[in-house]
């Protein structure tokens, strides 16, 4: 879900309309801004941001106000359940990332002292805590802190009171809230591309954390009610990063991005003398990164998946074993923390709450936790030992594909650090490292065949399902691509290694079925040409994508990728699919930014 929140000379609506469409990629199936002018006024509607800026008459004035954008949790989406929420005396509103556990005891208790509540959300539950307390102090401030006391569960919230009609509250447990700068106004939003447009001075709340805002700058506090110093941060990347520059979608240009952003990534940290990488965020010399054993990666959705081609670098590269684990799973299951395991989080935003958890768990049983993150002073970045930022600049469109490559990037930087303190040669680091330099021109290479896979899209997205099969470092890639077509253009997709084909889901295949087969040139290839010649027998028909063309009985189409050093292949792999994803959901006019039921970033658990 997306927060905004205003306090200046201006007029607030347009304002928070404007930060809430940038936010709509983090949620959007409902809307809703207040503003404060002798009273709250609240339109609130089901829908996108659009529909709440019809639904916002032009006489909605006042120069303070808060805003936020949906993704349904507690309840289903509709006007009633749209934030911002009010106290039923409507002195009181408030917006509300994140999941108040035990907002049901909450509830049950304050229907029994006569409140009526009137939609099932969760975050109402906090409006009527606040408005009870707030009569009795004598600050908002003191009357947000007593009420988030009885909250078990997370929040980003800003909450305002008709009565103070120059300040705004804002907090933060689990759920980001950062702090915008102007001149002589206050910005915040879960989310710095809501605040880009009008500030890069950005200021980020810690867990536990409050702020109260007025047009003359800010205070925060810690929970106990200490005022905090905060340094304010500067944002690298201003408005135009956030637009699609041309583009029919965000996801064609995040795609069409990754030369630069993977050169992105890349700059700086490569050394051409000593054929090494310098990762100076790791904060580790060369005695303590000779001391892992073992590394550990996590990661959700796509960022799991970059994690298991990362796994393969470090032990292609370095020779240490490595593995990758759902983030979710991992912080389930109790894990073992184990002192000589060097433990890596990855996250596009830096917020995702399950992987945040994960690192929390990890650095509270001892465990050494690094970061490879995209957002600069996210909550992950912050609470990790050290780690690698992406600098793949904003990614917007819900799907992710340059954080992705970047990811994959980061990865084999560290695999080629890592492996130059153990026992990778010097001629082997060169190879990698020439390899690496090589990569944007391939890229933009393959995204020359755009039309053409385009094309093949058409021509396979009219399945109602289909398979992606690849070989160990192939793999990853067949999950990424099944996962990019599944979320973006929702034809049912599988991935499997493709050697477990025939203890299974070979039984699916037939002419109903297309296989989507990642066959690179490595040692692999013999086996995974018979494992064409399988699905073939079965009357499949198979989208290879690989270094060349295989004898026409095996597969229907190619598409064929320049050829790099095999450690680096599955980067290259990934790039067809991720267009053949977004062709396929163009050709089923699916909503290709915006996919039903996900967001961008998922800040709850
Ligand atoms: C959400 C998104 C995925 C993303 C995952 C992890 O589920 O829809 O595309 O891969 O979160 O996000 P992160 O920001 O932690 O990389």
């Amino acid at each position: 879900c997306g927060i905004v929140a205003y306090v200046g000379p201006k007029d607030a609506a347009p304002i928070l309309l404007e930060g809430l469409q940038r936010l709509e990629y983090r949620g959007y199936d409902s809307a809703g801004v207040v503003v404060s002018n002798r009273g709250l006024k609240l339109r609130k509607v089901k829908g996108r941001v659009a529909d709440l800026a019809k639904a916002v008459p032009a006489k909605f004035k006042g120069t303070l106000g808060i805003g936020h954008t949906r993704w349904a949790t507690h309840g289903v989406p509709s006007d009633e359940n749209a934030h911002p929420h009010l106290s039923t005396d409507e002195r009181i509103a408030v917006v509300h990332n994140g999941i108040i556990e035990n907002a049901d005891e909450l509830r049950a208790k304050l229907v029994a002292e006569g409140v009526e509540f009137v939609s099932e959300t969760d975050t109402e539950v906090l409006a009527h805590l606040i408005a009870r307390t707030v009569a009795e102090t004598e600050t908002l401030e003191e009357a947000v802190r007593k009420a988030l006391k009885s909250i078990v569960g997370t929040y980003g919230i800003a909450v305002v009171d008709s009565e103070r009609p120059k300040e705004i509250v804002v907090a933060r447990n689990g759920s980001p809230i950062v702090l915008g700068l102007g001149e002589k106004e206050m910005f915040a939003a879960s989310d710095v591309s809501a605040l880009v447009r009008y500030t890069r001075q950005v200021v980020h709340l810690e867990d536990g954390e409050l702020a109260v805002l007025t047009a003359d700058g800010f205070h925060t506090f810690a929970s106990g009610g200490r005022e905090t110093a905060k340094e304010p941060l500067t944002v690298d990347w201003d408005a135009g990063h956030y637009d699609t520059g041309g583009y029919e979608h965000y996801l064609l240009k995040e795609i069409s991005e990754q030369p630069e952003s993977i050169a992105r990534t890349l700059r700086g940290r490569l050394d051409e003398r000593f054929h090494i990488a310098h990762l100076g965020g790791l904060n580790m010399d060369a005695r303590e990164t000779r001391s892992f054993r073992r590394v550990k990666i996590i990661g959700c959705g796509s960022a799991y998946y970059s994690g298991q081609i990362g796994a393969q670098l470090i032990e292609e590269l370095a020779r240490i074993p490595a593995d990758a684990e759902p983030a979710s799973e991992y912080r389930y299951r109790n894990p073992v923390i184990d002192p000589d395991t060097l433990y890596v989080a990855i996250s596009q935003s830096g917020e995702t709450y399950d992987t945040l958890a994960a690192v929390q768990e990890i650095k509270r049983k001892g465990g050494r936790v690094i970061g490879i993150v995209n957002a600069v002073g996210s909550a992950i970045a912050r609470e990790v030992d050290g780690g690698i930022y992406l600098h793949a600049g904003p990614e917007v469109s819900v799907a992710s594909t340059k954080a992705f490559t970047s990811t994959a990037i980061a990865f084999a930087l560290l695999a080629l650090h890592f492996g130059r303190v153990h026992d990778l040669s010097p001629s082997d680091g060169r190879r990698i490292v020439e390899g690496l330099r090589k990569l944007p021109d391939q890229i933009e290479q393959i995204l020359k065949q755009g039309e053409r896979i385009a094309e093949l899209a058409k021509k396979y997205a009219d399945h109602p399902s289909m398979m992606f099969v690849g070989r160990v470092r192939g793999y990853p890639v067949a999950r990424e691509g099944a996962q990019k077509l599944k979320e973006i253009s929702y034809v049912h997709a599988e991935a499997y290694p493709a050697s477990e084909l025939k203890h299974g889901p070979l039984a699916l295949i037939g002419p109903d079925m297309p296989t989507v087969a990642i066959v690179p040139d490595d040692e692999l290839l013999d086996k995974n040409l018979t494992t064409l010649g399988e699905i073939r027998a079965r009357g499949g028909r198979v989208l290879m994508v690989g270094h060349r063309q295989p004898d026409a009985k095996l597969a229907d189409d190619v598409i064929v990728i320049p050829k790099n050093e095999i450690e680096l292949d599955p980067i290259l792999l990934t790039i067809p699919l991720q267009l053949l994803a977004y062709h396929a959901a163009v050709a089923l006019e699916r909503d290709v930014d915006k996919p039903r039921n996900l967001a961008k970033s998922v800040t709850v658990e």
